[in-house]
């Protein structure tokens, strides 16, 4: 995952212990696609403790060999399923076209209706991070809707 979110160049890259360490404990939560034996995109994301029927979706990061094939979208929807989430979260920052159309996408499929804001502001930050918008895409059709 490490690799995955480095080699994007885009994502902010946490550590290496950092992916570890969510690996242990949110695993439930987050999922890894393999093409062949390779492992080709994650999707990092947690119930919100305060909110549980909430995933909130950290990073999405498909390899720039497998982008274009519904990789992302077919993780988010299994993330769903596999957690019943009722709602979804995430952030995105304005210059990230794909990641607004893999999210509205998933809104669109869903029947869901989405918002957004701004969350984060620069003057939130210590190193100048751009904005990060807060997307809410709710009601999500589970398995047993
Ligand atoms: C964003 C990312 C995860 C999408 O992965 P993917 O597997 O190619 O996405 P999908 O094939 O599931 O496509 C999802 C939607 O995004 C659209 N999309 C994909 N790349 C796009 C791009 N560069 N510009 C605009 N839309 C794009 C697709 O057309 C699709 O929309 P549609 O349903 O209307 O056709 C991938 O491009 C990536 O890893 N980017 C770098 C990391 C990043 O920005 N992550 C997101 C922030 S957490």
């Amino acid at each position: 995952m490490w690799t995955l979110a480095r080699d994007t160049e885009v994502l902010d890259l946490n550590s290496s212990y950092a992916y570890l360490l969510w690996c242990r404990d949110f695993a439930a939560t987050s999922v890894i696609a393999e093409v062949g034996d390779e492992p080709a995109g994650f999707v990092t994301g947690y119930l919100r403790p305060e909110a549980p029927d909430t995933l909130m979706i950290w990073q999405v990061a498909v390899s720039a060999q497998f982008r274009g094939q519904r990789l992302a979208g077919t993780m988010l929807d299994e993330l769903v399923r596999r957690t019943g989430a009722t709602r979804m979260e995430t952030t995105i920052t304005d210059d990230n076209a794909a990641s607004h159309r893999l999210f509205t996408g998933l809104a669109d499929r869903h029947g869901a209706d989405w918002r957004r804001a701004a969350l984060f502001t620069p003057e939130h930050y210590p190193d100048g991070h751009d904005t990060e918008y807060l997307y809410e895409i709710a009601p999500l059709r589970t398995a047993a809707a």
